[in-house]
């Protein structure tokens, strides 16, 4: 892949995108995403979703309904059952649009201690959103709303390219597995708990290890810290695959950064690209995103 600007025309306001790395992410040019509703820009956003996995937009002005008012026109339903519903109310009243920040419901930052900022932080370890839920998400978009004046970047790993850079032996040991996601399980190795009550609300789901989609020729590997083990395998051997995969998987080669400026909305799509939030001083600087999660359903 060249590092050119790929420009993909439409009727309307032409949108492309300036790679950003080598094999993944890019830059959209300047276009409010409150406007975009033509067929043909949707589809531009969606063939550059499916080269680079990861676009930025800067720039955006989006109060929480035009986030998922532009969420459903790109990708359809949206995702609404995510951990941080389970331990406390959404601060702005609906749980597609979630509250991806260290600020509780008076405005005040959250205690070290406190459990909705413990649940948060464990967006540090490397992940896919909603992967311990079926269906699980597909496009996720976070929007920065406050930014902190320290950096608190936002990591991505390409994860089709770290599948194409396997090698044949493992692909094909890799092939056809299926790895169980548990929110529960990934917390619990961060010292995170749920009640008993919490996490009958959260019993995790089954995905392919390998992805193959309709949209790119390019396969993915499918894993998030929720991976607890590979369902065809007994757990100790399995578990010692997925952390070998993921040891693959972040080498610093597949690995981009996204560095936030308030008004950026960041789309990633969760089937071929890891993530995790990088550790600032959350107890000192408000740091304040909404995310909307679609699911990764058929696309109608
Ligand atoms: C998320 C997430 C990372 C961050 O919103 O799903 O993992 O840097 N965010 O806030
Ligand atoms: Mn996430």
């Amino acid at each position: 892949m060249s590092a050119t600007t790929t420009e993909l025309a439409t009727e309307q306001e032409a949108i492309s995108f300036t790679p950003l790395h080598p094999t993944f992410m890019a830059q959209a040019s300047r276009v409010d995403l409150r406007t975009v509703d033509d067929q043909a820009q949707l589809a531009t956003i969606r063939a550059g979703m499916a080269q680079y996995g990861v676009l930025v937009f800067k720039g955006q002005s989006l109060t929480g309904q035009d986030q998922i008012a532009f969420a459903k026109r790109l990708d359809g339903e949206l995702h609404r059952k995510t951990s941080s519903a389970v331990l406390a109310k959404n601060r702005y009243g609906d749980e597609a649009l979630t509250d991806i920040s260290n600020v509780g419901g008076n405005g005040q930052i959250l205690d070290a201690e406190d459990r909705r900022r413990i649940n948060g932080i464990s967006n540090r370890i490397w992940h896919t959103d909603a992967s311990f839920e079926d269906p699980a998400g597909r496009y996720s978009m976070l929007y920065a709303r406050t930014i902190p004046p320290v950096r608190a970047d936002t990591q991505f790993a390409d994860m089709r390219t770290a599948y194409e850079q396997l090698d044949d032996q493992t692909k094909e040991t890799i092939e056809g597995l299926h790895a169980h996601h548990s929110i529960v399980y990934s917390r619990h190795i961060m010292g995170f708990d749920f009640s008993p009550e919490e996490a009958a609300r959260l019993p995790g789901a089954v995905h392919p290890l390998v992805r193959r989609f309709t949209e790119t020729p390019r396969a993915s590997l499918y894993l998030a810290s929720h991976a607890s083990r590979i369902m065809e395998w007994p757990v100790p051997e399995g578990r010692l695959l997925l952390k070998d995969l993921m040891e693959h998987c972040i080498q610093r080669e597949f690995v981009h950064f996204h560095e936030w400026t308030q008004g950026d909305l960041v789309i990633w799509d969760n089937r071929m690209t890891m993530h995790r939030a990088r550790p600032y001083d959350d107890v000192k600087y408000k740091r304040e995103l909404t995310r909307v999660t679609t699911l990764d359903i058929a696309r109608v």
